[in-house]
């Protein structure tokens, strides 16, 4: 299949905190190192990102500093912006998920789903804080553990002797959020059936895409292997796209389903009449740049939502790397060991295209990698000045010195010199995939 254009998008990172050196390394740098060489080849190419605005975490960062979720979005949806400008990574459009298009689109997707039935409802009983009125997620709830007797254990896990557990199990639960003690209470909500998808899934996935990589093919069959449930695509909160139906009231559609639908709501913004031409015509080629915590959502659920919809192309292809550790541990924003992207810029002005290399140098491509500051020092010092800085001054200064600083155009090519040319020729006659 020949394409006209190719469509890339990177994750839409979460706007609860600035981005750090994990995300560029999986989906950010490599993006725009596609971009940037699809844009040399003068090919038709448009790159979209934006700041995922919506979720449960930035209610909770909201509620600790006691501010609006929009206080939140509004000050790391610009903190981004500004770091990933500062890295040369130029977007067509960095848009965010708190615009207004985008409550228009992801309701407008919602609602023909919803018309078409491709949705089931269910009714289940969540525990539900009275005080904060909300229902609360595993994570917000905590209790004693049943197994060890840890005052601390999660509503999912006890982090102690790593039990898996459900909120009821928990010994005195408490909400995270008031310290009230959960109550039970009723809710229905939407779900998309994937299990409804498998058959086509397998065949698409599976058969149809062998070449994706082996992480994310891998990370595909061992999901579809297990089978796929029903997901929930509506949750109770006060904090993202109101469900535009009946009887939803006080609920908005889960993040993962609205957030990749940000990427078409980002194409529409940037082109009001034309954004269908790069997401319904089957000339263009759609490649997604995500990290691999992301791989489930883009390679199994948004598709068989597109596939549902049903105007929309499928992706073509999901690359996405693996995990960086700084300094020998997991990078972790809760515990602030990151090197965050915005301070990076204002402690090494100039110094972008360094952290670029170094972490394209060392990128996670097949396992996970670790960056250290004394690698970097090192790769800066012999790789970047001692090698390429010493190779490109002498380039200069011999042009200077024997040709008046003019690339020579007689240039008498010697034997060894006709040789390269002629070794070169078939490499850039080969397709892009055939090169060595
Ligand atoms: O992992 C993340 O940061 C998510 N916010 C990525 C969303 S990607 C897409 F669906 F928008
Ligand atoms: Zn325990």
């Amino acid at each position: 299949m020949s394409y006209k254009r190719t469509l890339v998008t990177c994750a839409l990172p979460y706007a609860n905190g600035p981005v750090h050196i994990g995300h560029l390394a999986g989906a950010y740098i490599p993006g725009d190192i596609y971009v940037r060489y699809l844009r040399m080849r003068g090919e038709d190419v448009l790159f979209i990102c934006g700041s995922d605005e919506h979720g449960v975490p930035i209610t909770i960062k909201a509620r600790q500093q006691g501010v609006t979720p929009q206080d939140i979005v509004d000050k790391y949806h610009k903190v981004m912006k500004d770091a990933f400008t500062g890295l040369g990574i130029n977007y067509d459009i960095y848009s965010r998920t708190s615009s207004q298009v985008h409550e228009k689109n992801a309701a407008e997707f919602f609602r023909k789903l919803y018309d078409q039935e491709d949705f089931i409802t269910q009714e289940s009983e969540q525990l539900y804080d009275e005080e904060a009125k909300m229902f609360l997620t595993d994570r917000l709830i905590e209790g004693t553990c049943p197994k060890c007797g840890n005052p601390h254990a999660y509503g999912d896990q006890c982090e102690k002797c790593g039990s898996t557990l459900s909120p009821e199990e928990l010994l005195d639960p408490k909400s995270k959020l008031s310290g009230s003690t959960p109550v039970k209470k009723k809710t229905k909500h939407w779900y998309l059936p994937l299990d409804k998808y498998e058959p086509w899934l397998r065949d698409w996935i599976l058969e149809q895409h062998k070449e994706w990589k082996t992480n994310v093919y891998g990370q595909c069959k061992s999901w579809l292997d297990g089978g796929l449930q029903p997901r929930a695509v509506t949750r109770d909160l006060d904090w993202g796209v109101p469900v535009p139906v009946d009887g939803a009231e006080g609920k908005v559609l889960y993040v993962w389903f609205d957030a990749p639908i940000g990427y078409i709501s980002n194409t529409k913004e940037l082109l009001p009449e034309s954004w269908e031409k790069w997401w319904k015509d089957p000339e263009t080629r759609l490649v997604h740049f995500i990290g691999k915590d992301n791989i489930v959502f883009h390679c199994i659920v948004f598709p068989s939502m597109l596939k549902a919809y049903g105007d929309y192309i499928l992706p073509d292809n999901v690359p996405s790397n693996e995990f960086l550790n700084l300094e020998g541990d997991k990078i972790s924003t809760s515990r602030n060991w990151a090197v965050w992207v915005n301070e990076y810029e204002a402690e090494f002005p100039g110094c972008e295209d360094v952290m670029r290399y170094v972490l394209t140098a060392n990128a996670p491509e097949t396992k996970d990698n670790d960056f250290t500051w004394k690698d970097f020092q090192s790769r800066n010092n012999s790789e970047l000045l001692a090698v390429f800085g010493n190779f490109v001054n002498r380039a200069v200064v011999l042009t200077h010195k024997y040709f008046d600083g003019a690339v020579p155009q007689n240039l008498k090519p010697q034997p060894i010199d006709q040789e390269t040319l002629e070794a070169l020729k078939p490499c850039r006659e080969a397709p892009t995939s055939a090169r060595p």
